[in-house]
């Protein structure tokens, strides 16, 4: 029987569960496959760590043990961040092995350099779990979906903001309650920078636009925004308007123009993505031939991606010829425009004194910039100041911008939230 020989670069918790799935259930794998599947050795910084059932004897602090060992054939690397991650990557090809990841900050950083020398060297890339943990989103696109020309991919892509804004809906709490119990559960890092102002979101976006569009899609032309101004007072209004908030990552092709965005988005209650709440992820697409699709699933965690790194493990190891982007995968990209100036309808919520002329103004505001308002609610509070909700027909994001300057710069006027509607297609 074939044996495929893995080195792992890391062994947290991703790397953990991944070498415990081929491990625990090798006998199905193997009789599935017909191939046996061994790691053979582990890089870590502290070789001290306790690690539970992980051999000891597995672990290695020299880089060399695995890039340069000749009975290895895949690497799999879930070091994170760019470097070393993305030298060890180009050694590991160099040295004729194929590399399976699940660091989406070095594939969004370096994914045209890697694709590059993996092409040169005739070896395989492999990153199924770079992107909602163990949603199998990279192979659907590209072995199911040949036959669509996909218009729009959206997602809940990151579990922290999902749990954060699912408990201040569900619970009427504020961000920086659920905030420091995601963090005291594990569940957030001690610095949650990354996924609360949206970047985790935006690096995952910048690979999947790029698959669903076939066209590369730097990070710079993502554009985002995070939940940390999100109020429990926006989350109720909009939850009486039958409205439910999102940290979305939306990619749109319309017209032969690209927007790719990650932001809050208040989506109805009957959309698909509606109901995925607490840490779970999902991806909706819409496509001509197959119309709507959403896969939902563990967006992170150790053996969900762990599941996803195995599977492409075995995937690569079956590979005769492996097979790149069907784009060109180049950071300079001339021939796709993006759309920052995109179409939206808009939750605005300002606050305001409650006396005569105050609605005229704003509503004279925003017709000055070609916003038309689809509704309107003033809440009582009994204070001087009284939060006044707009609901807005599509507009373009620079006149809203507009506006919003326009109603700041409005003595006793002030925007207290600007979140944008994403209606059903
Ligand atoms: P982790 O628990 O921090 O594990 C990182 C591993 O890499 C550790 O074993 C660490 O060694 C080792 N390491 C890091 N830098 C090293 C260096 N310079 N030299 C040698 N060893 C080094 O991280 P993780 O959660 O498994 O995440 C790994 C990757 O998977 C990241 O790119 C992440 O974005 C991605 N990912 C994670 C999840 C998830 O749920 N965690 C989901 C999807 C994707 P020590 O153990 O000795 O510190
Ligand atoms: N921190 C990410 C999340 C998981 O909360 O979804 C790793 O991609």
């Amino acid at each position: 029987m074939r044996e495929v020989k893995i080195g792992f670069l890391g062994m947290g918790n991703v790397g953990s569960g991944a070498y415990r799935i081929l491990r625990d259930n090798a006998d199905v794998i193997t009789h599935r496959e017909g191939i046996k599947y061994t790691v053979v050795s582990a890089l870590v910084r502290d070789k001290s760590k306790s690690r539970g059932d992980i051999p000891q004897q597995l672990l290695t602090t020299e880089p060399d043990d695995i890039l340069c060992n000749p009975d290895i054939e895949i690497v799999a690397e879930f070091l994170g961040g760019v470097e070393p991650a993305r030298t060890y990557i180009l050694r590991a090809f160099e040295n004729g092995k194929t590399v399976v990841t699940a660091n989406k900050v070095v594939l969004a950083n370096c994914w045209p350099e890697l694709e590059a020398s993996a092409r040169k060297h005739g070896v395989g890339l492999y990153y199924e779990a770079s992107v909602a943990g163990g949603i199998p989103i990279i192979r659907t696109l590209y072995s199911s979906m040949q036959a669509n020309r996909i218009t729009k991919v959206m997602g809940i892509i990151n579990g922290t903001t999902n749990y954060i804004l699912s408990a201040m809906s569900s619970q009427g709490r504020s961000y920086s309650e659920v905030l420091a119990e995601a963090q005291r559960i594990g569940l957030a890092e001690a610095d949650p920078t990354l996924d609360v102002e949206g970047l985790d979101a935006a690096y995952k976006l910048s690979l999947l636009a790029s698959i669903a569009f076939h066209a590369k899609v730097p990070m710079k032309h993502v554009y985002h925004e995070g939940i940390t101004a999100i109020t429990k007072q926006d989350i109720a209004i909009g939850k009486e308007m039958g409205l439910t908030l999102k940290l979305l990552a939306i990619g749109k092709k319309e017209d032969g123009q690209i927007q790719v965005r990650v932001h809050p988005t208040f989506i109805p209650d009957s959309h698909p993505l509606a109901a995925i709440s607490g840490a779970t992820n999902a991806v909706y697409l819409d496509c001509d031939a197959l119309g709507e699709l959403v896969l939902s699933g563990q967006g992170a965690g150790s053996m969900p991606t762990g599941s996803a790194v195995v599977s492409d493990i075995v995937y690569a190891s079956q590979q005769q010829k492996h097979a790149y982007n069907t784009f060109k995968n180049d950071d300079n990209i001339p021939e796709i425009s993006f759309n920052t100036n995109w179409e939206s309808e808009y939750f605005v919520s300002v606050m305001a004194p409650d006396k005569p002329g105050i609605l005229a103004a704003v509503a004279g505001i925003f017709a000055a910039n070609n916003v038309s308002i689809a509704s309107m609610v003033q809440k009582r509070t009994g204070e001087e100041r009284v939060p006044v909700i707009f609901l807005t027909h599509r507009c373009r994001e620079l006149n809203m911008k507009r506006a919003i300057e326009g109603i700041g710069g409005v003595e006793g006027l002030s925007v207290s939230g600007t979140i944008r509607v994403e209606a059903m297609s």
